[in-house]
C-alpha cells in the first residue's frame, strides 16, 4: 500500500508546474560502495537489470535498489546523453520515513496548485541598475576564477576542506574594508560535513528582515576512476563563485539596499547539497522571510553560443523565472532557453524543498554543457568564455538591485 501511495505521489509530482520532488535527499553517485535505493527512469533501471521495488509505466518511473556497478552504468549512459547522474538516491532516513516524505510532497504539491496561475511580476527598467551592471569586468572575473581553481581540490572531504573558504573570507574583508553600508561575514559550521559555508550579509536599510539570497557552491569534486584527486572545478563552480565576488565589487558603488542581501558560498554541494540543505532548513525553522534565491552553478562554457543562457524550469519558481525573463528583455542582449535537470542538481533545490522561490540560470543546456566537469580537466581552456561568464555577473547584479530595492514578492 505504501508503495502504491508513493507512486501516486511520484505521478502527481511529475505533472505539477514545477515537477518538484521535495524532501528527497541526494547523495553523490560514487561516494558509496554499497547498494542504494534510487528513483530513476523505468527503462534505465530495466536496462541494467535492477531489482525493482516499485514501478509506474505511465510516468516511466521506478524505484529500485541498485548495486554500485548498476549505478555507474546508469550514470555513464546518462552522461552520454548529455545529462548528469540520471537518478536520485533516497537517504536512509527518507527510505524508512516514506510516510513523512509523502506528506511533505502532498503539502507542497497542493501549494503549487494553489499558487498557479502565477501573478506576473512588474519589473521596471532603471537606468542606474543598467549602468552598474555595465561595470561587470571580465578581467576581474578571470583573476577570481584563477585563484579559486588553483587549489588542487576544494572537495568537502579533502584533508584541508576549508583553506579556500578561509582565503575568501580574508579577501572579502579586504575588499569590503571601506564599504558604505553595514555588512557581516560569517563562517557557517555544518553537521553533515567539516567544510564550512561562507555568508556575506549586506543589511537592508528599510526592510532588513526580507532576505534576497545569491548563492554558488564553492566545493569541487573529482569523480574519475583513475585515481586522480585533482579537482580544479574552474567551471563547476569557481565560475559561479567568482561571479558573486564580482557582483559584490559592483555593489560597493551602489547605495544600501532596501532589503537584506545574503551571499552564500556553499559547502559540500557535490556530495549531496550538504551546506545549502542545512541552511535552507534552518531558515525555514526560524521562519525567515526569504524573498528570492539565485543559484549560479557553471557559467564559463557557452555550449549554445555566447549570451545564450539555460534556465532550469524544474525545482525552481515559475514566478522567479518570469522575473528573470523580464530582466533579460529589459537589460541584456542575452536570450535564454528553458531546460530541466530532471532532479535537484544544485543548491537551488534545497531552497525549493523548503518552499522558497529559487532560480538557476546556467551556461548552456544539459545537452551542451561542459563535459569536463568533475575531472582534473575542468580548467579554463580554449572553449571557456569570459564574455559569457561576465553576463552572469550582470545578471546577479540586476537580480540583487531589482529584488533588493522593490516590493516584488511571490504571492
Ligand atoms: N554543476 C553540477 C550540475 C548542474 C548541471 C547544475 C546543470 C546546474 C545545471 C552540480 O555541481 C552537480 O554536479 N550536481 C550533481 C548532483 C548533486 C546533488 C550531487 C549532479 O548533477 O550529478
Ligand atoms: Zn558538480
Amino acid at each position: 500500500m505504501k508503495k502504491i501511495l508513493q507512486f501516486t505521489a511520484l505521478y502527481i509530482a511529475s505533472f505539477t508546474t514545477m515537477g518538484a520532488l521535495p524532501a528527497w535527499g541526494h547523495n553523490s553517485v560514487f561516494l558509496n560502495d554499497k547498494p542504494q535505493v534510487v528513483i530513476s527512469d523505468l527503462d534505465k533501471l530495466q536496462a541494467v537489470g535492477a531489482f525493482l521495488l516499485s514501478r509506474d509505466e505511465s510516468t516511466n518511473l521506478g524505484v529500485a535498489q541498485l548495486t554500485p556497478v548498476q549505478m555507474n552504468r546508469i550514470s555513464n549512459a546518462t552522461h552520454f546523453q548529455g545529462k548528469c547522474a540520471g537518478f536520485e538516491v533516497l537517504n536512509s532516513e527518507e527510505t524508512s520515513a516514506s510516510g513523512r516524505v509523502l506528506q511533505d510532497l502532498i503539502t507542497i504539491t497542493r501549494k503549487l496548485v494553489a499558487v498557479s496561475p502565477i501573478k506576473l511580476p512588474d519589473v521596471q527598467f532603471n537606468q542606474n541598475y543598467k549602468d552598474l551592471a555595465t561595470a561587470a569586468n571580465p578581467q576581474g572575473l578571470l583573476s577570481e576564477i584563477q585563484w579559486i581553481s588553483n587549489y588542487p581540490t576544494r572537495f568537502n572531504r579533502a584533508p584541508q576542506p576549508n583553506a579556500h573558504v578561509e582565503e575568501l573570507k580574508t579577501r572579502l574583508e579586504t575588499l569590503l574594508a571601506d564599504a558604505a553600508w553595514p555588512y557581516s561575514i560569517t563562517l557557517i559550521d555544518h553537521m553533515s560535513t567539516k567544510q564550512k559555508s561562507l555568508r556575506l550579509t549586506i543589511e537592508g536599510r528599510l526592510r532588513p528582515k526580507e532576505i534576497v539570497v545569491l548563492g554558488a557552491h564553492f566545493d569541487s569534486i573529482n569523480q574519475s576512476y583513475f585515481g586522480s584527486t585533482l579537482a580544479p572545478g574552474a567551471d563547476d563552480n569557481a565560475s559561479g563563485a567568482a561571479n558573486l565576488i564580482e557582483t559584490v565589487k559592483i555593489l560597493m558603488n551602489a547605495p544600501q539596499p532596501e532589503r537584506s542581501l545574503e551571499f552564500f558560498w556553499y559547502a559540500g554541494e557535490e556530495s549531496g547539497l550538504l551546506g545549502s540543505s542545512e541552511i535552507a532548513k534552518d531558515y525555514k525553522a526560524k521562519n525567515k522571510s526569504v524573498i528570492a534565491v539565485l543559484q549560479l552553478d557553471m557559467t564559463l562554457h557557452p555550449g549554445n553560443g555566447e549570451q545564450i543562457i539555460g534556465l532550469l524550469s524544474d525545482y525552481t519558481s515559475p514566478w522567479l523565472n518570469e522575473v528573470f525573463s523580464k530582466i533579460y528583455s529589459l537589460y541584456l542582449d542575452a536570450s535564454f532557453v528553458s531546460d530541466t535537470c530532471g532532479y535537484g542538481c544544485s543548491d537551488h533545490a534545497s531552497w525549493t524543498r523548503q518552499g522558497f522561490p529559487a532560480a538557476a540560470p546556467f551556461e548552456a543546456t544539459t545537452r551542451t554543457m561542459n563535459r569536463l566537469i568533475h575531472s582534473e580537466n575542468d580548467r579554463i581552456n580554449s572553449e571557456s568564455s569570459l564574455t559569457h561568464s561576465n553576463t552572469f555577473t550582470k545578471l546577479a547584479t540586476l537580480f540583487a538591485l531589482t529584488l533588493g530595492n522593490s516590493n516584488l514578492k511571490q504571492n
